[in-house]
C-alpha cells in the first residue's frame, strides 16, 4: 500500500492565488517516497492540471455529483472532473454531511460514480463531539463506512479518518483514539490506505505519522502555506519511510 497526503483546499484562494501556490508546490513537492494530491475548488482544477502535469503531484476534487450530465444545475460530474486530470475526489467530507446535509446514501452513489469513472474516492468518516461524549464514535464509524461502501468494490478507495471536533479547531485527537479508531477502520477495510485528517500540522506530524494504522494525512489549514505543507510531508516521510 502506497501512502498518501493529500491537501484539501476547501473554498480558500482566487484563480491567481491557487495558480501560485501551486507552481510553488510544483518547483517544492519532489517526493517519490509517497503520493501527495492537492483537492482544489473546482474552478480552479483545470489550471492546476497544467501546473501539475509534469510533475508528480496528483490533482484531486473535493466533491461530485454522482449522474454523468444532465440538469442538475450547480453540480459537477465525473467526467468532468476527469476532464481536468483530476485521480482523487473527496467524498463525504464532514463539511458535506453536516452542513450540506450529504446522507449515506447519496455518499454510496457518489463512492460507485467515481469509482465508475476510474476517480479514487477519499470517503471521509469520523464522529462529533456530541456522538464522542455519547460513546457513539465505533458505531458511527462503522455505519459510515458500510453504508459508503455497500456495494462497491473497495479498490482505490481511501479512507479519511476526520473527526469533526478537530477540524479546523487546532486541537488533534489524542495518540490512543486515533490508534484504536484507526485499527477499528482497518478491520472493517482490510489494507486500504487510511488517513488521518484534523488540525495536521508541521508540529504535531512527526507524533501522528507514529501510529501504526496512520497512511497519511488529509490536510486543511497547513495545506495552504507551501513550507508547511512541505514540512509536514517530510516530517511524515522521516517516520514511515516508504511502505
Ligand atoms: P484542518 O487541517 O484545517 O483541521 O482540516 C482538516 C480537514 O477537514 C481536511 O479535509
Amino acid at each position: 500500500m502506497r501512502n498518501l497526503i493529500a491537501a484539501n483546499w476547501k473554498m480558500h484562494f482566487d484563480i491567481d492565488e491557487a495558480e501560485n501556490t501551486a507552481k510553488q508546490m510544483a518547483n517544492s513537492l519532489k517526493f517519490t517516497e509517497i503520493d501527495v494530491a492537492v483537492c482544489a475548488n473546482f474552478i480552479h482544477l483545470d489550471r492546476l492540471n497544467t501546473v501539475f502535469s509534469k510533475t508528480g503531484i496528483k490533482l484531486g476534487a473535493q466533491n461530485m455529483y454522482f449522474e454523468e450530465k444532465g440538469a442538475y444545475t450547480g453540480e459537477v460530474s465525473p467526467v468532468m472532473l476527469k476532464s481536468v486530470g483530476c485521480e482523487y475526489v473527496i467524498i463525504g467530507h464532514s463539511e458535506r454531511r453536516h452542513i450540506f446535509g450529504e446522507t449515506d446514501e447519496l455518499i454510496n452513489k457518489k463512492i460507485k460514480s467515481a469509482k465508475s469513472h476510474n476517480l479514487k474516492p477519499i470517503l471521509c468518516v469520523g464522529e462529533t463531539l456530541k456522538e464522542r461524549e455519547d460513546a457513539k464514535a465505533f458505531d458511527v464509524i462503522a455505519r459510515q463506512i458500510k453504508e459508503g461502501l455497500d456495494g462497491v468494490d473497495a479498490e482505490d478507495v481511501v479512507i479519511a479518518y476526520e473527526p469533526v471536533w478537530a477540524i479546523g479547531t487546532g486541537v488533534v485527537a489524542d495518540r490512543n483514539t486515533i490508534e484504536e479508531i484507526h485499527a477499528f477502520v482497518r478491520q472493517i477495510v482490510g489494507n486500504l490506505p487510511i488517513l488521518y485528517g484534523g488540525s495536521v500540522k508541521p508540529s504535531n506530524a512527526e507524533q501522528l505519522a507514529s501510529i501504526k494504522d496512520v497512511n497519511g494525512f488529509l490536510v486543511g489549514g497547513a495545506s495552504l502555506v507551501v513550507e508547511d505543507f512541505k514540512s509536514l510531508i517530510e516530517k511524515f516521510i522521516k517516520i514511515k519511510g516508504e511502505d
